[in-house]
């Protein structure tokens, strides 16, 4: 491949995708977009290149989608899924008792893991949660992932990570080699493809955003407007989670850190508590329910 040729393809991906490569990629582009090139009838990745430079925007996306990075695993780094069922989750069942509905968004929820690991917390906390309606939104840029999500089907490797043997039990059959999910919690989750660099607004308003492990991928400019538009996005009482190596210091003030909290986000300017309600006693916020599981 050319330097010209690896430039449009640079250019190309976060015009498209937000998703910035490094000079030193172009292996990585080279060994991800051959058998895309073979698939499409093109000897080389300059054939590719050419037919992108076309217009072929099919093509253009299977390149996109090729070049995102989909690691992922259940519970991925406990304490999201420890802060989400012993701080947010009372905080926001407090703060929602009258309408009693919680919107959350897993704004890049690859293959699933992510948004089932959020159902199985959730599906956990039945007793605590009988008449809620809690919607769980998850978003991913590719299709293909999205696919699998939607299936809900892993590999023996990947219920091995992450996910605790009880839950595997419990929530998971067995079909062949593989697992599926129950369909009580599939049915929790509904999966939409979506480009976190378009117009939130089609969403709705989030009391809980996931995005973990995206904006890593993105350059500053990109991870300061996803942010503020995130902000726009939730509830002023909302909270947003991003992943162990993202923060908000230094880039937004339309977020700020949940003191004690690790990898925990509020909106700025955020508004108090309602007052709590004569006949409802109210939950302690930010404090453990259903401590000890
Ligand atoms: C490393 S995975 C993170 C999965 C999960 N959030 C986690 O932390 O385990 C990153 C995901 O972001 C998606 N992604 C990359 N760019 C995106 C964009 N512009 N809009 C939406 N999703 C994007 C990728 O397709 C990929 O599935």
């Amino acid at each position: 491949m050319t330097p010209l040729e690896y430039d449009f393809l640079r250019k190309s991906l976060k015009e498209r995708s937000g998703l910035v490569l490094t000079a030193d990629k172009q292996y990585l582009v080279e060994s991800r977009l051959l058998p895309i090139a073979r698939k499409a009838g093109l000897v080389s990745l300059g054939g590719l290149v050419a037919a992108l430079r076309r217009g072929d925007e099919s093509l253009m996306m299977t390149v996109v989608e090729a070049m995102t990075t989909n690691e992922t695993f259940f519970f991925r780094d406990k304490t999201p899924f420890e802060n989400f069922r012993t701080a947010i989750l009372p905080a926001l069942l407090a703060a929602r008792r009258a309408a009693r509905h919680i919107r959350i968004w897993s704004a890049a929820a690859s293959s699933g893991q992510e948004p089932y690991s959020l159902a199985m917390t959730i599906k956990e906390l039945e007793d605590t949660l009988a008449g809620w309606r809690i919607e769980i939104i998850a978003t991913d840029l590719s299709s293909s992932v999205l696919r699998k999500a939607q299936a809900g089907i892993y590999s023996q490797f990947e219920v091995q990570r992450g996910l605790p043997i009880a839950f595997l039990i419990k929530y998971f059959s067995k079909t062949g080699d593989m697992w599926q999910i129950a369909p009580e919690l599939r049915a929790m989750v509904k999966f939409r493809q979506f480009n976190l660099l378009s117009d939130f607004s089609t969403l709705g308003v989030f009391d809980l955003i996931f995005c973990r492990n995206v904006l890593i991928y993105f350059d500053q400019p990109t991870k300061i407007d996803v942010l503020n538009r995130m902000a726009r996005a939730m509830a002023s009482d909302g909270y947003l989670v991003l992943g162990a190596a993202e923060t908000v210091v230094g880039l937004v003030d339309s977020f700020k850190v949940v003191p004690e909290q690790r990898g925990l986000y509020a909106p700025n300017a955020r508004r108090p508590l309602p007052a709590p309600q004569a006949a409802v006693k109210p939950m302690p916020r930010l404090a453990v329910v259903n401590g000890g599981r």
